[in-house]
């Protein structure tokens, strides 16, 4: 675990970049540091790896105050990648992967085993790449040997500030699913920039909201969607809120929770999605394809019933309503 603690950050003795921050990150969680620009996301995330001195406060890793780590033991076991990839413009793929093993001495076959093993991670070919230099990459292929990189050592925390801010939005959705492909596998703790609320719906297990230094919610996301804090976190999450919490939810969600209707598998071009296909997708389908149903399939081609604009609106209603009721309870 990794605890915030009243974390405080002044640069010039003015207002506090980061002022009396305090959450903990469970391990194995990816964690969204999420607001515009200059509300400190950058400042708090650098501060964990000591690159930004902590001016009050601290920040617990295990239960120990990185106050009171050595920089050089603390590095090792963080993976950091940044936005503008880092990598070494005058070195091979193969010697930007495995800066941090060839700092540890590694040996040659391990180092061998290791490249071949994160180049397949993060799917890539890694003989066509090994002796390529980093301008002969794509932007996403750049970012994937970046995210390489950090994984080399194998650190159980990893840092990322905008790691895919800088790509184009078809590649960058496609870049994040991989990435959580990849974490299923890894289980890094994970803390991550972000000002794109997309992003930190779609890849988040818990969101820090942060405005001017200062955490104004912390939660899942769907708590963010459902029970925003303030007015501010509202307005931050935008009109379409009901549309992003259907990313949240699959078909197999809606089957289980209210049912899903009879697919008229006649209907000649009857389009079909998967089960677990997220509803935002489903809904996108429906509305692009102007079809009045499409019908659910699972792994092994078994049909589960059809599903309709109107479905996801009434689970979408429960969602919203369930959530009213809640809140009226405790209140
Ligand atoms: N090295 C620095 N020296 C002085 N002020 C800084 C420095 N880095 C960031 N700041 C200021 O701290 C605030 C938070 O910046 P930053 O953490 O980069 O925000 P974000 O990553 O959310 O855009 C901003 O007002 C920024 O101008
Ligand atoms: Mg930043």
């Amino acid at each position: 675990m990794i605890s915030f603690k009243e974390v405080t950050k002044s640069y010039n003795g003015d207002k506090n970049a980061v002022n009396h921050v305090s959450f903990d990150v469970n391990e194995g969680e990816i964690v969204i540091f999420l607001g515009p620009s200059g509300c400190g996301k950058t400042t708090l995330l650098r501060m964990v790896n000591k690159l930004v001195s902590l001016s009050e406060g601290d920040i617990e890793i295990e239960g120990e105050p990185i106050s009171k780590l050595d920089t050089i033991e603390l590095r090792r076991k963080i993976g950091y990648v940044i936005q503008s990839n880092g990598l070494f413009p005058n070195m091979t793929i193969e010697d930007n992967v495995m800066v941090v093993p060839n700092l540890l001495k590694w040996g040659n076959k391990k180092k061998k085993e290791r490249y071949n093993e994160l180049m397949k991670l993060v799917g890539l070919d890694s003989k066509e790449f090994r002796k390529r230099y980093p301008n002969e990459l794509s932007g996403g292929q750049q970012q994937r040997i970046g995210v390489a990189r950090a994984l080399a050592a194998d650190p159980p925390i990893m840092l990322m500030d905008e790691p895919f801010g800088a790509l184009d939005p078809l590649i960058r959705e496609h870049i994040q699913d991989e990435f959580l492909d990849i974490q299923r596998k890894v289980k890094k703790t994970i803390l991550f920039v972000s000002h794109d609320i997309d992003e930190a719906i779609r890849m988040a297990d818990k969101i820090v909201l942060m405005r001017e230094g200062e955490i104004m919610q912390y939660g899942t996301p769907a708590e963010i969607l459902m029970k925003p804090s303030s007015s501010y976190v509202s307005d931050f999450i935008g009109k379409d809120r009901a549309i992003k919490m259907l990313s949240l939810h699959t078909v197999d969600e809606l089957k289980e929770d209210i049912g899903l209707l009879e697919c008229h598998e006649d209907i000649a071009d009857s389009k079909q999605i998967h089960l677990e296909a997220d509803l935002k997708n489903t809904l996108s389908i429906l509305l692009n394809q102007e079809a009045e149903q499409v019908c659910v399939y699972d792994d092994e081609n078994n049909i589960h019933g059809a599903i309709t604009i109107d479905l996801i609106q009434q689970f979408l209603h429960q969602k919203l309503g369930n959530q009213k009721n809640k809140a009226a309870v405790i209140a």
